[in-house]
């Protein structure tokens, strides 16, 4: 994946400011660079390692144990393919790949101008309604081919 944010000084400075410097407010400081840019930058983990005054390997061990985090950029829109068995016997792999066509990435990835990432999931307990895609949270159910480009679009 290619798409890198360059995050902005000041902006890494008035989030660490928000928590006075503190070392210990690492948590809260990195969700918030998250907030900011759907992931965690590499340049920004090096400006709140200087700010901070902690070595970079302990800024990215934090950023790394806690799931929540990502290392890898993010889009703004969050596409969750379920691939579970009751969404593949309907279709979700036509579903999956019409996505994949549409943005021109595979799955874990997300596109160059930010916007979307594809991931895939195991069932989301609406099996019934299946195949379904949940993007930001928002589950769409009975989906086709044909229905992946205008609920894309919705997205844009
Ligand atoms: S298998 Fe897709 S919702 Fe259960």
């Amino acid at each position: 994946m290619k798409a890198e944010v360059k995050p902005d000084k000041q902006k890494i400075k008035s989030i660490l400011a928000r928590y006075q410097s503190d070392p210990g407010m690492l948590v809260p400081i990195l969700q918030d660079v998250q907030a900011e840019y759907n992931y965690l930058p590499r340049e920004a983990l090096v400006l709140v390692g200087q700010g901070l005054e902690v070595p970079l390997s302990q800024v990215y061990s934090v950023a790394s144990f806690f799931k929540a985090f990502s290392l890898k950029p993010r889009g703004r829109h969050l596409i969750n393919v379920c691939l579970g068995t009751a969404c593949h016997v309907r279709g979700a792999g036509r579903v999956i790949d019409e996505i994949k066509r549409e943005l021109g990435i595979r799955s874990g990835e997300t596109t160059e101008d930010l916007k979307y990432t594809l991931e895939t999931v195991n069932c989301v307990g609406a099996c019934a309604l299946g195949p379904i895609v949940v993007i930001d949270g928002n589950y769409s159910g009975q989906m086709t081919g044909s229905k992946v480009k205008p609920l894309l679009e919705s997205y844009k």
